[in-house]
């Protein structure tokens, strides 16, 4: 059975590498595992006052999440984390207190960026042992450095061999990490 992946991209960017490097996991995916991209840049900006309030945006992101077998985390570091865009997600889909629709999924992360750095993944890491998400993670995160290195061509399509070797080996261990659920 294919297991459906829920993916959060922390850049709306028209020119995203993290957009670019998830379509490029989409590419070389097993047949077990389906990449759903959700969007978030449009999400408000959280507030626990807006708990109470309809708002479309946040019940989209929420059932994609609930419905997902595993999750992909993929995020530009901005100023040596992770981006405020998917801080926001993450901090929506744990809300209201006591229903949060994180919890005990499995998840992979993924970071591109200028010049590569493990800091992002390593600062998620943290936010996935938090007690509100409590998600088991992939310990082979997916890091690539992009601009600097060259590795996309102005089509957006990976070009680098070491950043395709990189991917191959982050999918090859989440495939392996997903079947263990
Ligand atoms: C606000 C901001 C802060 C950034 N900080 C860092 C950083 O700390 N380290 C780094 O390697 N790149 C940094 N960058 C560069 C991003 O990694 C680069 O713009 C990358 O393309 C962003 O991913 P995206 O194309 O998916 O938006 C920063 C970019 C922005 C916009």
């Amino acid at each position: 059975m294919t297991k459906q992946v829920a993916v959060l991209i922390g850049s709306a960017s028209q020119t995203s590498i993290n957009h670019s490097t998830i379509k490029h996991l989409q590419k070389i995916a097993p047949a077990s595992l389906q990449l759903n991209i959700f969007e978030i840049g449009d999400l408000p900006l959280y507030d626990r006052d807006l708990d109470d309030q309809d708002i479309a945006a946040y019940t989209r992101v929420r059932a994609a999440v609930k419905d997902a077998d595993a999750v992909i985390w993929a995020t530009p570091e901005h100023n040596g984390s992770y981006s405020a865009m998917l801080k926001n997600a993450i901090d929506v889909v744990s809300r209201p207190a006591g229903q949060s629709l994180w919890i005990g999924k499995p998840l992979g992360l993924v970071s591109a960026n200028a010049s590569g750095s493990n800091r992002t993944v390593d600062a998620l890491r943290v936010i996935a042992s938090s007690s509100h998400i409590n998600m088991p993670v992939c310990p082979y995160a997916g890091v690539i450095g992009g601009i600097f290195a060259g590795a996309f061509d102005d089509n957006g399509e990976l070009v680098s061999e070491q950043a395709k070797k990189t991917l191959q080996g982050f999918m090859n261990a989440f495939e392996t990490f997903i079947a263990k659920f």
